[in-house]
């Protein structure tokens, strides 16, 4: 599943750096742990080094589908991780390629994509009175997510939750725990693969 390499092997776990977050990795029985540190960024802002350390242990797909997308592509100046995926907001503010509701995503055909990330509000009351919209059902992002990419596909979610529910076509495959620097607030990114359609 991950790519770099591996700096020790322990019975039956391979154990990584969390480059270029600083922490470990630790793949068992084809399920990836972790426990890692990153430093926040404001406004909700994607974490310093979160789409690096993706694209590091997974390797990047331009085909991407970014749902909640944000103000990714000014964080990276419409460059690196956030250079070639597709964004889709809710919030036409926030100008992403695809203005929609990623728990549905209508408008997108299916299969259309090979990997898709997530960053939704965290909790209703973020969603509310952050990004004044209503709190996104996770279950529904995860099956629309998994209607838009072709199997095989690997599919991130960051949050605040273990988010282990997923549709029955889609297999969590990783937990890595995120602890945010300087305030020690928790994210949770659930790494699930799409195996069929
Ligand atoms: C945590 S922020 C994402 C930040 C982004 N990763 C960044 O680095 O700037 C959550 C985003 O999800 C969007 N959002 C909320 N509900 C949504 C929905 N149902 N569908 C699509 N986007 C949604 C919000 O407008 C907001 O931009």
């Amino acid at each position: 599943m991950i790519q770099p390499k591996i700096a020790l092997r322990l019975g039956g776990y391979k154990i990584f750096t969390a480059t270029p977050a600083v922490g470990i990795l630790y793949e068992v029985n084809g399920f990836l742990s972790g426990n890692v540190r990153l430093r926040g960024r404001d406004n909700g802002s994607y974490l310093y080094n979160y789409l690096e350390m993706l694209d590091y242990h997974f390797g990047p797909e331009d085909n991407t589908i970014e749902v909640g997308s944000g103000n990714i592509r000014e964080l990276y100046g419409g460059l690196g991780p956030a250079q070639k995926c597709t964004t889709v907001d809710i919030n036409p503010d926030c100008k992403p390629d695809i203005v929609a509701d990623g728990q549905y995503l209508s408008e997108i055909r299916d299969n259309s994509f090979k990997r898709w990330r997530c960053d939704p509000p965290y909790n209703d009351k973020t969603s509310k009175g952050m990004y004044k919209t209503e709190f996104p059902n996770f279950n529904k992002l995860l099956k629309t997510g998994a209607r838009v990419i072709e199997p095989n596909s690997l599919m991130f979610l960051l949050c605040s939750q273990n988010y282990q529910m997923c549709p029955s076509n889609v297999t969590r495959i990783g937990f890595i725990y995120i602890s945010v620097v300087p305030n020690n607030e928790t994210r949770i990114l659930n790494i699930y693969v799409k195996t069929r359609n």
